[in-house]
């Protein structure tokens, strides 16, 4: 519920792609916001306003003329933490862009001062034209955030030019992002995550590896984005979807990890080491691949470069950094000797218990620092990520 006791207002124009932002209304209420919605006249062509009544348990705004809210437009325009705008046809970019009033969604945005973000969607002929392309550099200038749109498939088509309305999981994550970014001391800060497994070649078919799924990692990092921070997210090999926002890198081995770590390290405010580096590498990685009729192997393991040891050195004066371990015995005293032996300004311990750790979708962590022990109860990722965050933020 990252937007508990945030009040969002959806104008919605007449587009095609209105029918996608009943899904928006829907993130925006599973995420624990108030939710208005105001549309044209055009847009109740193609969604009954009773959709959206349904989706946020308001009745939807359709007119100046409402006899029991006659200034609905002034106070929707001051009350929202946001004004979202999607889909905003050519036709509502023109009104607005020229200060025409001549409905409530228009009326509002005349009066609003606060932030907008809006997603143009139409015809990619009429986004061509040069008249839009105006019109949406007019409201960007005013200090409105745009959102798209993309290119790809439209009703009448596909096209290789942008017109397509941005997909709802994207306006949702900037949206949130400009509601939460206000009072984050994250904002603006850079925060480098690592995520997933390593991999260490055993020939070249077969690797060694750890259970590590990336989820934890990629939770932060959405996250993260989310309070406003410039997001570096670098993974190794996992099958996750990377998260919308941050600037995924990928790598494969752990020394491929440590050396993108230590090139991200001297603009790092925040380093969150989520990563599970493979610990030992076979020491002479076959250039063919071994059969079996071969008979029973020994392989020479050595132990992989330590990321947190090697970059070290390279960590930005005042940054903060963030360990994290996984025990199966003698947690806190181990997460301790490690927060101190590597210099870290607290460490996540994973406890080793069912529904926790590696593979699943929830963790129970304690957070370590010098003088505490934070002991959280067992959480999905996304809410774990989000309580490491406000210790970071404390740290800041
Ligand atoms: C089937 C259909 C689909 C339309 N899709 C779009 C669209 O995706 N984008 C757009 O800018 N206009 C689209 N239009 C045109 C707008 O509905 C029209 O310009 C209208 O005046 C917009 O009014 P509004 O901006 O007040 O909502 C479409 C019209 C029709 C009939």
């Amino acid at each position: 519920m990252t937007l508990s006791g945030r009040h969002v207002l959806l104008g919605v124009s007449g587009g095609i792609a209105s029918y996608k932002t009943c899904m928006l209304a829907r993130r925006f209420i599973e995420a624990g916001a108030a939710v208005d919605v105001v549309m044209t006249a055009s847009a109740a062509q193609f969604v009954r306003p009773t959709t959206f009544e349904a989706l946020i348990g308001r009745p939807v705004l359709t007119s100046l003329w409402e006899r029991d809210r006659a200034l609905a437009h002034i106070s929707l325009s001051r009350e929202p933490g946001l004004v979202v705008v999607a889909p905003a046809t050519a036709n509502l970019l023109a009104r607005v862009a020229q200060g025409i009033a001549d409905d409530l969604l228009t009326a509002l945005l005349l009066a609003r001062t606060g932030p907008v973000l809006v997603a143009p969607a139409m015809n990619d002929m009429m986004f061509a034209h040069p008249a839009t392309g105006r019109n949406l550099e007019l409201v960007e200038n005013r200090g409105w955030s745009i959102i798209g749109p993309e290119s790809g498939p439209l009703a009448e088509g596909s096209s290789d030019l942008p017109g397509r309305m941005s997909e709802p999981d994207a306006i949702f994550v900037a949206a949130e992002r400009l509601l939460r970014q206000a009072d984050s001391r994250l904002a603006g800060r850079r925060v480098l995550v690592t995520a997933g497994p390593t991999r260490e070649l055993l020939d070249p078919i077969r690797v060694i590896t750890n259970r590590s799924s990336g989820r934890m990692g990629f939770a932060l990092a959405r996250a993260a984005y989310a309070r406003g921070a410039d997001v570096t997210l670098i993974a190794g090999p996992t099958a996750l979807a990377p998260p919308i926002g941050p600037d995924v890198m990928r790598v494969e081995s752990t020394a491929d990890l440590a050396e993108a770590v230590g090139n991200a390290l001297p603009e790092t405010d925040v380093l969150l080491m989520a990563a599970a580096p493979a610990d030992y590498r076979p020491a002479a990685p076959e250039s063919t691949k071994r059969r079996r009729s071969d008979g029973a192997i020994a392989v020479e393991l050595h132990p992989s470069v330590d990321v947190l040891e090697t970059t070290r050195s390279r960590r930005k004066g005042g940054s903060i950094a963030v360990g994290f371990a996984y025990e199966t015995e003698h947690g806190i005293a181990r997460a301790r000797a490690k927060l101190e032996r590597k210099g870290l300004d607290l460490v996540v311990l994973n406890l080793d218990e069912e529904g926790s750790g590696a593979e699943v979708e929830t963790n129970r962590v304690t957070l370590v620092s010098a003088d505490a022990a934070q002991e959280l109860p067992l959480l999905p990722k996304s809410d774990a990520a989000e309580r490491i965050l406000d210790a970071v933020e404390r740290l800041l």
